[in-house]
């Protein structure tokens, strides 16, 4: 078994995580249950902002919100003194929610609505990351009407895709996000925005990809970046006060994954910026990074109780479970890969290749492939590492299944930061055709 940040084996041999026992979790709050370990998170979000503060250079790290978008977690990085990454009006309504100092929001998304950009304005959030011309626009005018102004940063495509242990270089970058730095698009959207009374052009945003290994591809976008920014410097004498290098940074969900510590990322970054600064003399500009898997993947597990089984002999053996791709989306969607052991016996010697199905109607809805366990049966409690990211913020409710609650750990303490969904939730929005019994209770 792998531990990450505070899981350990106790006493009675059950696993815990931030000094609390997973199956007295899950007796008080049954399963599925999402657990979060909160030390982890701190450790991370501390260890990406000491490296900036060693290396000297005034940078913002911003947790990138979709991950896992909570009004606790949301608290939480702003213990941290993170900035928050957030892409919809729910996700800024959030913010909002969690009473984030909203100087530190920066707004992103390929197609923010007027009212999206309304809100985003009445709440003086940092910055709006200005994705194509339909927005500029948009945002131009709505400030006009509103007479205010705006920081905007342009999320630019450097032609560089990066996932895992690859990087490509995709020339003109085929991407829904962003305006193509090759091909001319980014120059004109600058010129555009330097143009305006309102936008106050701060500077470039890029995202290469997600998952990622190696640090190539950052310093290849840094590198075209400020081939631009000197270019634009000279024929615009525009200065860049921001670079947001986005997200990205990758994970261990597997023993397969074998990421770097997150300060290696970001020291390659730092040593990238300033190389190239110094090269084309132009001054650093606060330097963004927006972690978040690398943030809060790991810190989290999902408990869940082994039901039904099924053997096709010679074949395999499916061991079913009380969730799946609802509060976990990541397998079916593009075949994620995790690893998990019975919380109530982590150390039991596996016996079995196993694997773990969810209980949606859907062939696809499988959450493990070959999964060695010891025995195991109905009530085991299976814990599937890694959760934390996209688990929660993905999860849906096909077939009309309840959202599982959410519980930080730290320290022995367990706080519940989401209820769990009622069936009377899930009817909560509908309007009958006609009354019921049963409706006119509610
Ligand atoms: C613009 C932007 N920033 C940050 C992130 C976070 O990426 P990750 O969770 O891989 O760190 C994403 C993910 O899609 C993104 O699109």
């Amino acid at each position: 078994m792998y531990y990450y940040g505070t899981t350990a084996v106790n006493d009675k041999g059950h696993l815990e995580i931030g000094g609390v026992d997973t199956v007295e979790l899950v007796r008080e709050y049954g399963t599925p249950l999402y657990v979060y370990d909160v030390a982890l998170i701190r450790q991370r979000a501390r260890s990406f902002k000491a490296t900036f503060e060693k290396y000297g250079v005034k940078a913002q790290v911003s947790f990138a919100s979709k991950a896992f978008s909570s009004v606790a977690m949301v608290q939480l990085a702003d213990e941290e003194g993170l900035s928050l990454d957030v892409v919809s009006g729910g996700e800024l309504y959030t913010a909002i929610a969690a009473g984030f100092p909203m100087e530190r929001v920066h707004f992103h998304g390929n197609n923010k609505s007027r009212e999206e950009l309304n809100m985003a304005l009445d709440h003086k959030i940092g910055y709006i990351v200005v994705d194509n011309f339909y927005e500029l626009e948009l945002l131009e005018a709505l400030c006009a009407q509103r007479e205010q102004q705006i920081d905007v940063v342009l999320r630019i495509t450097p032609g560089i895709e990066a996932h895992t242990h690859d990087y490509i270089m995709t020339g003109q970058a085929d991407s829904k996000f962003g305006f193509d730095l090759q091909n001319g698009q980014a120059e004109k959207a600058l010129q555009q925005a330097m143009q305006s009374s309102w936008l106050s052009m701060s500077g470039i945003h890029c995202h290469i990809g997600s998952q990622i290994f190696e640090t190539t591809g950052f310093t290849i976008a840094v590198q075209k970046i400020f081939e631009k920014l000197y270019q634009w410097k000279e024929s615009f004498s525009f200065k860049a006060s921001v670079l947001n290098l986005g997200g990205g940074f990758g994970i261990r969900y597997t023993s397969e994954d074998d990421p770097k510590p997150a300060s290696e990322y970001v020291a390659e970054i730092i040593a990238e910026v300033k190389k190239q600064a110094a090269h084309y003399d132009l001054s650093i500009p606060e330097i963004g990074i927006e972690p978040g898997r690398s943030l809060v993947g790991d810190a989290g597990i999902t408990l869940y109780k082994i039901g039904s089984s099924k053997e096709v002999p010679e074949v395999r053996k499916y061991l079913a479970i009380d969730g799946g791709m609802t509060d976990n989306i990541r397998p079916a969607l593009y075949q994620a890969k995790y690893e998990a052991v019975l919380a109530n016996k982590p150390l039991e010697q596996t016996t079995e290749v196993v694997s773990i199905a969810g209980k949606c109607c859907e062939s696809g809805d499988m959450l493990i492939w070959d999964l060695p366990l010891p025995e195991a049966g109905d009530q085991d409690i299976l814990a599937v590492f890694c959760t934390g990211a996209y688990g929660y913020s993905m999860a849906n409710n096909y077939n009309r299944i309840p959202r599982p609650p959410v519980v930080f750990v730290e320290n022995g303490e367990t706080r519940l930061v989401i209820k769990r969904e009622t069936y009377e939730d899930l009817v909560r929005l509908d309007f009958p055709l006609r009354e019921t019994a049963e409706a006119k209770h509610q």
